[in-house]
């Protein structure tokens, strides 16, 4: 995807002669403020092919939301938001305040890489009237022997994913958007998660999650052969869910960690449940971050490099007949439970063209036992189909509703 804005380096620029300017006093002239740059003037196309905020490298703050249509809306009132909603993210992700918006939250800031993204859940088109448009890759995900799902925090009818580099600018498009969903939609479930912000490492590294692992590392990346063929469904898909071409589908599962027990472990151990260094991301098989894992290599005393149960080698493709997803998570963090452990974990985002292809066999595996799923619990799970993106004055779902 094409970055419309430029991003620099944090704390160059505009932050810092705003800084300047209100330590000058409230009279100062505001001649002194520079164009905006860093972080917030960084813009991705709210239009294109595929939905932004898929292939696009997860923000600092993004929510996770699931609206359920309210009794009586059908498919034309779902139409009639997602215009609106389409009509307000493209403004939004451009910088741009929608005619009439008074709530000033993100009055001076710039994009700051907005994206929002929207996906239907199985029961929409039982509610819209669409049920044989309804792709067959909706079917509900399998009961895994280690959920704990709790339903009111599951699933739904329209899902939204909204990213953003600035809290602020994150929280002015979920309100808005919520907002315009009234009368048509009730919220059924929020979820709010965080990543490293750009610019606070000194080389940007691959992310960190809230067991302090470099996560990511295997990943698709868009200039792989197989990206496209891996993530999103082809643009030429025929059939009854035609309007899914060039759609994703997203994974959505809220991981709580349990910090408590992991942290107990020594260094060593929680390498080997991962099988990859934890101060670099190397794998235990030798090498950089990305140098390949090499699942065969075999210590000098003859154990496994890379252990039987470690959780890369038991997710890796080559484990599971090539299915592959792309991983895009946030991290939560929402206080602490009665037992004082922290409520903390992973919001787990996985897209792929077709989750019988991805997610379902891996999370199978992982199920059975890998090292990690010890110290995980599964609270929640969604599973939406996101449609293709739409071009200027078209909305997102529109082959689907029109
Ligand atoms: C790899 C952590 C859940 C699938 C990794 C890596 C880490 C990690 C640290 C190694 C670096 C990388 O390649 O990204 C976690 C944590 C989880 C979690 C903390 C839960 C809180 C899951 C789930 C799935 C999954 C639920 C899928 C069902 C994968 C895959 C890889 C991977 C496919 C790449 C394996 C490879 O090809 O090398 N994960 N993971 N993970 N994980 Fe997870």
């Amino acid at each position: 995807r094409r970055l419309l804005g430029t991003a620099g380096a944090v704390g160059a620029g505009g932050l810092l002669a705003g800084g300047l300017a209100g330590a000058a006093g409230a009279t100062a002239a505001r001649d002194d403020v520079a164009p905006l740059s860093g972080v917030g003037s960084a813009a991705l196309p709210f239009h294109g092919p595929h939905q932004a905020g898929i292939a696009d490298p997860a923000q600092a703050h993004g929510h996770l939301l699931a609206f359920d249509l309210a009794p009586g809306a059908d498919r034309k009132a779902a139409a009639a938001l997602l215009r609106r909603w389409s009509a307000t993210a493209a403004e939004l992700t451009a910088g741009k305040a929608p005619k009439g918006d008074g709530t000033g939250i993100a009055l001076d800031a710039g994009p700051s890489s907005l994206t929002v993204t929207f996906g239907f859940g199985r029961t929409f088109f039982d509610r819209t009237g669409l049920t044989a448009r309804r792709p067959a890759a909706l079917e509900p995900l399998p009961a895994f022997t280690q959920d704990a799902l709790d339903p009111k925090r599951s699933d739904g009818d329209l899902w939204v994913q909204i990213g953003a580099d600035d809290a602020l600018v994150a929280f002015h498009a979920l309100r808005l958007l919520q907002k315009q969903a009234a009368g048509t939609a009730r919220l059924r479930w929020q979820m709010t998660g965080f990543n490293r912000a750009p610019g606070a490492t000194e080389r940007p590294l691959t992310g960190r999650n809230l067991m302090g692992q470099i996560d990511g590392t295997n990943n698709p990346k868009p200039s792989d052969r197989d990206f496209d063929a891996r993530v999103f469904v082809p643009r030429d898909h025929e059939g009854a869910d035609a309007w899914m071409a060039g759609g994703s589908y997203a994974v959505v599962r809220r991981i709580r960690m349990l910090l408590d027990s992991w942290d107990n472990l020594s260094q060593e151990r929680q390498e080997r449940v991962i099988g990859r260094r934890k101060s670099d991301g190397a794998p235990l098989s030798g090498g950089t971050e990305t140098t390949p894992v090499d699942l065969d290599k075999v210590n000098p005393d003859g154990t496994l490099a890379i252990a039987g149960d470690a959780h890369i080698r038991v997710a890796a493709p080559a484990s599971n007949r090539g299915a592959a997803m792309l991983r895009r998570a946030y991290s939560y963090h929402d206080g602490f439970r009665d037992d004082g452990a922290p409520d903390a974990g992973l919001l787990f985002v996985a897209w792929q063209a077709d989750p019988m292809k991805g997610f379902v066999p891996v999370q199978r595996k992982l199920d059975r036992g890998d090292g990690l799923s010890r110290f995980l619990r599964h609270e929640a799970s969604g599973l939406f189909a996101v449609p293709g993106g739409c071009e200027e004055g078209e909305y997102v779902g529109q082959r689907l509703l029109e």
